[in-house]
């Protein structure tokens, strides 16, 4: 069980969105949140919400795609509410742009920001958690896209980087177990929150100017293997659900219901056809010789 109450927090990309209701959920339940954001005034905005309902709270800025941005963060941070224990890495950015019309900057900033920015986050924390040596949680958002990434075209990179989030912290919990550190990922299917209209404002200047006005929506991105169109929740809504999978440190947390028939076919067929594939070799070519010792194979083998 991973306790919340009288715990120090971090939520990255706490202005908005997902990270504005986790960071006001765990304020709710007793945890002191830093609010931490590219854009500062936002932070603050729902940091200064936090502590008119009695809650504590302190707004940072950070820029997660820089890794010195990250440790300025956490020394505000510990320095205004003391060790960090629990780390909500949040913060992200989209991109419904068909790969061969990305710009190498394009690729770059939707893989720094969603899956370095994870990785980064986690790495600045790390090391003071496991010295203290009373535990903590790591939990990273990742997305649908990156869990049935064939279920949501025109999202190569980021879909790439929330598969990336899924394996970090999956390999991350099996060497954090020993420290009592648990992980939680979550794979949000679709939260109303500020990406529609603000997602190209978020660009750092050195992937190229962040832009004002909604994000473009490819005509080709669409929901594979639904008839229904994207139900969206609220992240007042979906936080409790998260928290709920983090104090029971489950490995995973979905929000929509309905994703399961989705995903139960994307896998389903994909591991059908690939034991199928490996029963039609051995048919052709026989069972595969196994090498008993290990050793690498010569060309003279
Ligand atoms: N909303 C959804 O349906 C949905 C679906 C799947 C995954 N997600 C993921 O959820 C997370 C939160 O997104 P959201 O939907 O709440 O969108 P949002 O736009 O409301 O929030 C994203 C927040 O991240 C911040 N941010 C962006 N780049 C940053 C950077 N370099 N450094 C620090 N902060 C930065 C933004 O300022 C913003 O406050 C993202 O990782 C997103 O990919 C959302």
């Amino acid at each position: 069980m991973t306790q919340i109450k009288g715990r120090a927090a971090v939520v990255t990309g706490g202005g908005s969105g997902i990270g504005m209701g986790i960071a006001r959920e765990l304020a709710s339940e007793g945890a002191s949140v830093a609010v931490a954001d590219i854009k500062l005034e936002n932070a603050q905005k729902v940091a200064n919400a936090i502590e008119a309902a009695g809650g504590k709270a302190v707004a940072v800025h950070v820029d997660v795609c820089e890794r010195s941005s990250i440790r300025k963060m956490k020394e505000e941070a510990e320095a205004a509410l003391g060790p960090i224990s629990l780390v909500f890495a949040n913060a992200g950015a989209t991109s419904f742009d068909a790969l061969m019309d990305m710009s190498d900057d394009d690729v770059d900033w939707i893989v720094q920001v969603n899956l370095m920015g994870v990785i980064n986050t986690s790495r600045a924390f790390l090391p003071d958690m496991i010295a203290r040596g009373e535990g903590g949680h790591i939990c990273a958002t990742a997305s649908m896209a990156g869990l049935a990434p064939s279920s949501i075209p025109v999202h190569v990179p980021y879909s790439a980087a929330k598969m990336g989030i899924i394996g970090f912290t999956r390999n991350l919990s099996c060497e954090m177990e020993q420290y009592g550190i648990s992980t939680t990922v979550y794979c949000p299917g679709g939260v109303a929150s500020g990406m529609k209209n603000h997602n190209s404002s978020y660009r750092p200047a050195k992937f190229g100017a962040a832009q004002e006005g909604p994000v473009k929506i490819s005509g080709a991105s669409y929901r594979r293997n639904s008839s229904k169109p994207t139900v969206f929740y609220t992240p007042d809504k979906i936080a409790p659900m998260v928290l709920l999978a983090v104090k029971h440190d489950r490995p995973f947390v979905f929000d929509h219901a309905d994703d399961r028939a989705r995903f139960r076919e994307d896998y389903a067929s994909v591991v059908e056809d690939c034991f199928d594939d490996i029963a039609a070799y051995e048919r052709i070519f026989g069972i595969p010789e196994a090498n008993p010792t290990g050793a690498e194979l010569t060309e003279t083998d």
